[in-house]
């Protein structure tokens, strides 16, 4: 018998389920990752690669990365390889507002994907789903909406910088661009397919087959034509999330290339277990199961004495003799997570392995480090008024950041557009009209290689180019005409000065 991790259905299997909707650990009580990437097929995390992040971010790799919490990927390595050649990428991450607040399994990405956005200095969408939760649960859409915006203000409280991070709702924000691109994959995905990846059933309503194009969609930077331009490649996406997610991107990588676009890389993340243990499940229906964000201090404290599972030994005895086993215990994993101190973390982990710590002491260190991260996180989401979360959905800014992200690219590929166009002031033209209008003049197609925003031009890129100045270099012939058209325009002006002045002399002796 298994229950979810995650707080969504319930369901009995001795498999473990993975799945965007549904958690179970397998019939051990635990879940086992290194399966999920085998049967996923995607990649472990390796020191080399955590080395070469801190040594291009010039940034100690944040705990998460440290403790193989973050533990899998997809292509992580190239969005490295390609950064460390000076070349950008965008981060997407996302939520489905289901309840009121979000529990501390939640904050996981979103702590990590704050770190990421900082070390990289890169920018970052966030999608609410609230039409996947009107889809799943027994919730009407205008619930899902608000909840969506009481959602973003906790994820706000992250610490997102507003000035490079938008947040949409689908149900408010899809537009023209983003429903080109879903209809474009969903057409590349056979509902055998969607049945393979996700499990739906003939009982699966026609909404839930036809959503998941909708979460594959802001993978690609044309979604966001406001901050990255119309072309499909401008840049690559990195996506963190927990391993639940996988199936999506798993979809949208499959279909990228016949979309014109580059396959979304991805970093994921092992689950934070639920309170009662890692088969138990975080639900928004059993207030015991999980610590959320709304907690009081008396809450948090509660909780952990009387709910959290310990692997420690049942007496003081037994522990002191046996010490605790650290596979199954709900404070130890939880101090992983949010314990930042990396030589704290071991002493306890020595001394509560060892039987030399009790439960009871754990348990009250993880109050003290929980209690004033929930404490802060409750200030921070005091600040985040009606109008700071206005900026963070607001879908028409260009913000100054994007400019100064993309200047090397800017004044490298603008340089003499800019000056042709008569000068200006770069920091205030509009950077997408910029882009769209380049693309234009150099008859590029959303399908072209070798865009990406600061990626170094390959050769063939080089002479590409070339080939298509030459063609649409003017010909002699509309050369000639041109000259001709600006002489017939000059006489034509003359005359109607001329005219306009002897009204004028005509006009003057009359008076
Ligand atoms: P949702 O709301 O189920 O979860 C939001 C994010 O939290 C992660 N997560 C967890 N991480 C660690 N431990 C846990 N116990 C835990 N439970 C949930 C999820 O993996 C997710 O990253 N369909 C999505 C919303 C979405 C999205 C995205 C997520 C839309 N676009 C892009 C990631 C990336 C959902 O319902 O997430």
């Amino acid at each position: 018998m298994t229950t979810t991790t995650k707080g969504e259905e319930e369901e009995e299997s001795s498999e473990q389920v993975v799945t965007p909707w549904d958690v179970s650990a397998g019939a051990d009580g635990k879940i086992d990752y290194a399966k999920l990437v085998r049967e996923f097929g995607c990649s472990e995390i390796d020191e080399n690669l955590i080395e070469r992040i801190e040594r291009c971010t010039k940034t100690k790799a944040h705990p998460f990365l440290r403790r193989g919490l973050f533990f899998a990927h997809r292509e992580l390595d190239e969005i490295v390889s390609a950064y460390e050649k000076g070349e950008k990428f965008y981060l997407y991450t996302g939520r489905g507002p289901s309840s009121e607040s979000l529990h501390l399994g939640h904050l996981v990405p979103f702590q990590f994907t704050k770190w990421l956005q900082d070390a990289f200095k890169v920018p970052l969408v966030i999608q609410l789903t609230d039409d996947e939760k009107f889809l799943w649960k027994d919730l009407q859409l205008e619930d899902c909406r608000r909840l969506a915006r009481e959602n973003a203000k906790d994820i706000a409280a992250c610490g997102f910088n507003p000035e490079t991070t938008f947040i949409f709702a689908d149900a408010s924000y899809m537009c023209s661009s983003f429903y080109v691109n879903m209809v474009k994959i969903a057409k590349c995905v056979t509902f055998n397919q969607a049945k393979g990846i996700f499990g739906f059933t003939g009982d699966s309503n026609i909404g839930q087959i036809g959503f998941p194009p909708v979460q594959a969609a802001p993978s690609f930077p044309d979604c966001f034509p406001h901050m990255f331009g119309m072309n499909k490649k401008s840049l690559k996406c990195l996506i963190p999330c927990a391993i639940d997610q996988d199936p999506y991107f798993r979809m949208t990588r499959d279909v990228s290339h016949r979309i014109g676009g580059y396959k979304p890389a991805l970093v994921e993340s092992r689950f934070f277990p639920a309170l009662k243990g890692e088969s138990g499940k975080m639900s928004a229906s059993d207030p015991t199961s999980a610590i959320y964000v709304t907690d009081t201090a008396k809450e948090i404290k509660n909780k952990i004495n009387k709910h959290a599972f310990s692997g420690g030994g049942a007496t003081i005895e037994e522990q002191r003799e046996n010490g605790a086993n650290l596979e199954v215990d709900v404070p130890w994993k939880w101090l992983n997570f949010f314990l930042e101190d990396d030589e704290k973390l071991k002493e306890i982990g020595e001394k509560y392995g060892s039987g030399e710590m009790l439960t009871g002491e754990i348990k009250q260190i993880l109050v003290d480090v929980l209690t004033p991260m929930v404490e802060e996180h409750q200030k921070r989401r005091a600040l985040v008024t009606d109008e700071v979360l206005d900026v963070y959905f607001n879908p028409t800014k260009t913000p100054k950041v994007f400019l100064d992200l993309f200047r090397e690219y800017e004044e490298m590929e603008f340089g003499k557009w800019e000056k042709k166009k008569g000068g200006g002031d770069s920091e205030n033209d509009d950077l997408c009209a910029a882009l769209e209008e380049k693309m234009k003049l150099e008859g590029a197609t959303e399908n072209e290689e070798g865009c990406a925003i600061g990626a170094p031009k390959s050769e063939d890129w080089l002479r590409i180019r070339k080939e298509r100045m030459q063609r649409d270099a003017p010909t002699e012939g509309s050369k000639s005409a041109l000259k001709k058209a600006a002489k017939i325009k000059a006489a034509a002006e003359k005359k109607a000065a001329e005219k306009a002045a002897k009204a004028a002399a005509r006009g003057e002796a009359a008076t």
